[in-house]
């Protein structure tokens, strides 16, 4: 017999191991991916947030050329008033209300905070370099 006994045991704990490393990394999802601020911008996030977007919000404010179809919605582009607000202020008010908004629906149960973070990403493609850089610094 090669394998001795305590070299079997062994092997054991260790296939053991690698099956529930296997096994977590399957259950691992984007939902238990901790959203961190501030967003960063990657070519990946903003095509996801580019759909995410046009199909729900864009029927309110527009897109990257195209001004808000609602009059009350404002324009998330560089002469809009979006960019003055910090990411994380912006994403929390996606999901839970603008501070005293009437009209906008809020997104908690509809969206994930990483969907919204995408959603975000993809505005910052309607500013210019200047302005993303004074809104990642908290200037108006
Ligand atoms: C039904 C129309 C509607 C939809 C859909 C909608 N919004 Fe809004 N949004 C508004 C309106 C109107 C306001 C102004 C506050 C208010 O009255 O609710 C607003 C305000 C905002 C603001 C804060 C104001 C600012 O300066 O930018 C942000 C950010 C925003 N919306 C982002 C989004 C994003 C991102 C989505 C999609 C996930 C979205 N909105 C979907 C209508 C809408």
């Amino acid at each position: 017999m090669i394998f001795t006994k305590k070299y079997r045991r062994t092997l054991l704990v260790v296939l053991g191991s690698l099956l529930m490393i296997g096994v977590l990394a399957a259950c691992q999802t984007d939902e238990d991916v901790v959203a961190e601020y501030p967003i960063v911008l990657s070519t990946k996030l903003i095509n996801e947030g580019r759909p995410i977007y046009q199909t729900n919000c864009a029927s309110c404010h527009g897109d990257a050329n195209t001004p808000p179809p609602m009059a009350a919605a404002p324009r998330h582009t560089a002469d809009g008033h979006t960019w003055h607000h910090r990411d994380e202020q912006l994403v929390g008010w996606v999901l839970d209300g603008v501070p005293n908004g009437q009209i906008m629906p809020k997104f908690r149960g509809t969206l994930s905070e990483l969907e919204v973070q995408a959603a975000i990403a993809y505005i910052k493609t309607f500013w210019p370099n200047d302005i993303i850089q004074m809104q990642a610094r908290g200037e108006h």
